[in-house]
């Protein structure tokens, strides 16, 4: 079965086609990051007028790399929730058209369910159940996939996105838009012992994290330096703030782990791209003999593979929209 995945949740327009949810035949990305850039943050009206503009050409593009035409396709699978609102409707809506003009299924999929479909595409023998970290620049979540469309979330940030905490800390220190990868290079160059930051626990539930400290603690440091006229050392801060989130997300993560007593965790989202945290948690797995699945490098961030790979098995699970399928900015991923 041949599904045309679509995501325009946030600053991607990405389509892709994927065979029987496993083999991605194609996956073409718009990427808008370098306009928003210029504000240092995706600006939502900016994004959604630039989605209706290139989708017909990733479309094509994404027919065309996989040596097919529209004809071919059994099924439209789109992100429709969560994210920007004005971005998700260009999607849904583009979505609906090819499908009433084909007579195909509408398949409606949650971004953050196809974030974890991801590894479904780069670990071909990888199947629910597993304990899952999903980290994007958005959301943090230690969820439990039950199966392919059964899930349950142990534990969630309280307040930032462990990338919203990447990106908002970079910036903090002057790196260029989007920060948690510019962060994560020069952390490679610093000490991640030279700052103490705060690691905060919330009472009460030993899954949940919290990160909004993080960027106060780093503007204060900025601050004492250069009442001392000093000059705050980047890569050390750099270092400092990518060990302390990771810190975070790991012991959350493997104290899940130890209580569910998994035997697999799937890493997924942007942030899973994160260099230190694919390899703590490759030596942490190793260690309590987890096996982990990670996305390749190309498939962490927003992409639409990873669309079309769930919406297979939310097709099986007979998820199908309805032509009024409405675009929702907020909705939890065990809905
Ligand atoms: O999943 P994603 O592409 O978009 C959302 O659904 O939000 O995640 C984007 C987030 C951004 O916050 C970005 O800074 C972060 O992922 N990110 C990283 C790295 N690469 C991307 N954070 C830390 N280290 C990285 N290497
Ligand atoms: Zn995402």
């Amino acid at each position: 079965m041949l599904i045309l995945g679509i995501e325009t949740s946030c600053d991607e327009t990405a389509v892709a086609v994927v065979r029987d949810g496993r083999e991605m035949l194609s996956s073409a990305i718009a990427s808008q990051v370098e306009e928003h850039a210029k504000y240092g943050g995706v600006v939502p009206e900016i994004a959604s007028r630039r989605h209706s503009e290139v989708i017909s050409q990733v479309l094509k593009k994404a027919l065309e790399d996989a040596g097919i035409v529209l004809d071919n396709i059994d099924a439209v699978a789109v992100t429709y929730a969560p994210g920007l609102i004005g971005s998700l409707l260009v999607g849904v809506n583009y979505a609906k058209g090819l499908c009433l003009a084909k007579r195909i299924p509408l398949i409606p999929v949650h971004h953050l369910r196809a974030h974890i479909a991801a590894n479904y595409i780069c670990n071909k023998e990888l199947e629910p159940p597993f304990l899952c970290l999903v980290v994007s620049g958005g959301h943090s979540h230690i969820v439990q996939a039950n199966d392919y469309v059964n899930f349950e979330v142990l534990g969630r940030t309280k307040d930032d996105a462990a990338g919203e905490a990447f990106d908002k800390t970079a910036r903090a220190l002057g790196l260029p838009y989007p920060g948690g990868v510019f962060l994560d290079k020069i952390a490679d160059k610093g000490n991640p012992k030279a700052f103490k930051l705060p690691s905060p626990k919330v009472e009460g539930h030993p899954l949940d994290m919290s990160f909004s400290g993080l960027k106060t603690s780093v503007i204060n440091s900025i601050h004492n330096a250069k009442q001392k006229g000093e000059e705050l050392e980047k890569a050390d801060m750099a270092a400092s703030v990518r060990c302390a989130i990771i810190d975070i997300l790991t012991s959350r993560l493997m104290l899940a782990a130890q209580q569910i007593m998994t035997e697999k965790i799937v890493l997924a989202g942007g942030v899973s791209a994160n260099s230190l945290l694919r390899k703590k948690l490759s030596d942490l797995c190793d260690k309590a003999n987890i096996k982990l699945f990670m996305p390749t490098l190309s498939l962490c961030g927003d992409n639409a593979a990873m669309v079309a790979s769930q919406g297979y098995y939310e097709l099986a699970a007979g998820n199908i929209a309805r032509m009024d399928l409405n675009a929702t900015a907020t909705i939890p991923i065990d809905a």
